[in-house]
């Protein structure tokens, strides 16, 4: 990435002035929750940052971050509106960035949808959910690889989720979805590393969005998200997830008790199979009451 400015990195982000400071990068799903979060954060370690959102609210997003109030210095925040998922959306939105910013040195690809819940009904509604989660991350890394293995340097980090090293209660398509972001920024991290290019992935448990919210009130996945660990706020998020970024570290876990999960998966996986079925048949018993209950004021 950009070394422009790294001399110059005072603050209060001394550890790690040396890589975002003065980078360029794009953030989609920014609009809101944890990118615009991240985007918040690259923008205080003195980045220039594009934007990316399907909802033009990104706009706003964008605009509260151009500006410090308290020095009144232009921070060079950009906002893009459109469909991150498409090859025509990611070339417009890497030809924007080129324009407004000089270059890409790094890439969130962090937009998502929680998409059907259990199974899904059909093949539209594991197209949509394997388009965003994790064919946009394919199609960037598709026009971006390229261009940073000459420039010998590039950083793309996916926003994937524990759900994609354990598994997410109530969705086969979110768990599947963010199973394979992981694998493939493990698969760009260990492929292009002596190209310069780093890969990280930031798999948090529940953090305080509207995906979070969309989930379902009173369904089994929010619950099994919720009742899992703190719900962390998509600024505490960010901050993690950019420390770690600093620091190289390809596995980022907002909820360091995800580690602990994922050993014990991967040391008997019949026995986490069997808890997680337990756990499963207490919130279907814990669903069941709740709908009887709601049914029964109903009357
Ligand atoms: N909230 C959680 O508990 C949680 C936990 C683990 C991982 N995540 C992941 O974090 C990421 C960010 O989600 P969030 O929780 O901040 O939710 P969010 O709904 O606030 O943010 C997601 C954003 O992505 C945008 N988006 C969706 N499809 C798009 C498309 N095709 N093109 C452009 N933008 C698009 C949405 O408009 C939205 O602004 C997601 O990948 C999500 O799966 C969230």
């Amino acid at each position: 990435m950009s070394t422009a400015g790294v001399n110059s990195a005072a603050g209060s982000h001394a550890a790690g002035a040396r890589i975002v400071n003065g980078t360029r990068a794009i953030v989609t799903g920014a609009a809101g929750g944890i990118g615009a979060a991240l985007a918040a954060e690259l923008v205080s370690r003195g980045a220039t940052v594009v934007l990316a959102d399907i909802s033009a609210t990104v706009a706003d997003t964008a605009s509260a971050l151009s500006t410090d109030t308290a020095s009144g210095f232009e921070s060079g925040a950009h906002a893009w509106v459109g469909d991150v998922s498409s090859v025509a959306g990611i070339d417009e939105l890497i030809a924007f960035a080129d324009d407004r910013l000089g270059g890409v040195d790094m890439y969130f690809a962090n937009a998502g949808i929680i998409g059907p819940g259990e199974l899904g009904e059909n093949d539209a509604d594991w197209d949509a959910i394997i388009d965003v989660n994790l064919r946009a991350h394919i199609r960037a890394a598709q026009a971006l690889i390229p261009r940073w293995q000459e420039a010998g340097e590039g950083y793309f980090v996916a926003t994937a989720s524990a759900a994609g090293l354990l598994t997410q209660i109530g969705s086969a398509a979110y768990s599947v979805t963010k199973h394979a972001s992981v694998g493939f920024a493990e698969w760009l991290a260990l492929t292009y590393r002596d190209d310069g290019i780093r890969a990280s992935v930031i798999a948090p448990m529940g953090v305080d969005t509207d995906l979070l919210r969309a989930s379902g009130a009173d369904g089994p996945a929010q619950a099994a998200v919720t009742e899992a660990g703190t719900v962390l706020t998509p600024a505490a998020v960010a901050n993690v997830a950019l420390d770690a970024v600093e620091a190289e570290q390809f596995l980022i876990l907002p909820h360091p008790e995800v580690l602990d999960m994922y050993r014990m998966k991967g040391s008997d996986y019949d026995r986490w199979l069997a808890g997680m079925s337990r756990y499963q048949h207490r919130l279907n018993e814990a669903n069941r009451l709740n709908e009887e209950t709601t049914h029964a004021g109903n009357d």
